[in-house]
């Protein structure tokens, strides 16, 4: 699976559904500002180091990782780097290719996370850094199941999501005037979404405005109550 791939993969049309202004009919929200936001954000800061760090620290010497809403492949790189085999999904065209570009070592697909279908257990980790927010409210909980289902018992996942209530179109620097849809969350409702899931071993950070997590896939023995 340590594929190294010119150019993304794309998922089937029928398998792709849209989201935020994109169901209107225009084109993929990150597509218009791919350029943009894959140079402001080629270098992590210091607190998704320190995540991915964690992350890794966790995870089985050259095991299988996807990145769920990967950008421009900076994260992917890192775990390739550190000889982990990657596969990154985006909703973006735009972006799969500048991280199939960057992310030499990684299988990028352009496929949207409310639609994947990996095998169960396929993963050892999964990491999905500020990408989770641009669901629905309502979609969030069958995408974190999907997430459960392709770990494997005892994976890690981690993600990070904009922090604070209600959900709808937000204008940022890089939107502008269209804006781009974002749901917000405090750590007792992701909690209670991950639990349902059966994830376990919860650790959440919180600051102003970011709630981040890692939470460990119920092992057989967990779930045995062994
Ligand atoms: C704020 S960016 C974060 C990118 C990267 N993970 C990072 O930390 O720099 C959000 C990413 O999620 C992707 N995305 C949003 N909704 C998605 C979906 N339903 N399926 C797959 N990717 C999605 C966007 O295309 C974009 O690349």
């Amino acid at each position: 699976m340590n594929t190294c791939l010119a150019a993304p993969r794309t998922a089937r049309q029928s398998d792709i559904e849209t989201f935020g202004y994109r169901e209107q009919g225009a084109m993929d929200p990150y597509d218009e500002i791919a350029e943009i936001y894959s140079e402001r954000n080629l270098h992590a800061n210091e607190a998704v180091r320190a995540a991915r760090r964690h992350f890794i620290a966790r995870l089985p010497d050259g095991g299988r990782v996807i990145d769920l809403g990967c950008g421009n492949g900076r994260d992917l790189s890192y775990f390739g780097h550190k000889g982990f085999q990657c596969v990154g999904i985006d909703s973006s065209k735009k972006l799969c290719s500048i991280a199939a570009a960057s992310a030499t070592t990684a299988e990028v697909l352009h496929l949207d996370m409310r639609a994947m279908k990996f095998p169960n257990g396929s993963f050892d980790g999964a990491w999905s850094s500020a990408s989770l927010h641009h669901l629905k409210r309502i979609e969030l909980p069958g995408v974190i199941q999907k997430i459960a289902e392709l770990l494997k018992h005892g994976g890690v996942f981690f993600a990070s999501l904009k922090r604070g209530e209600g959900e709808g179109f937000e204008v940022d620097s890089y939107t502008k005037s269209k804006g781009i849809y974002v749901a917000r969350y405090e750590q007792e409702e992701l909690g209670e979404v991950l639990s349902a899931s059966g994830f376990i071993e919860l650790e959440f950070s919180v600051d102003q405005q970011w709630v981040s997590f890692f939470a460990t896939k119920a092992r057989e023995d967990d779930i045995d109550g062994s």
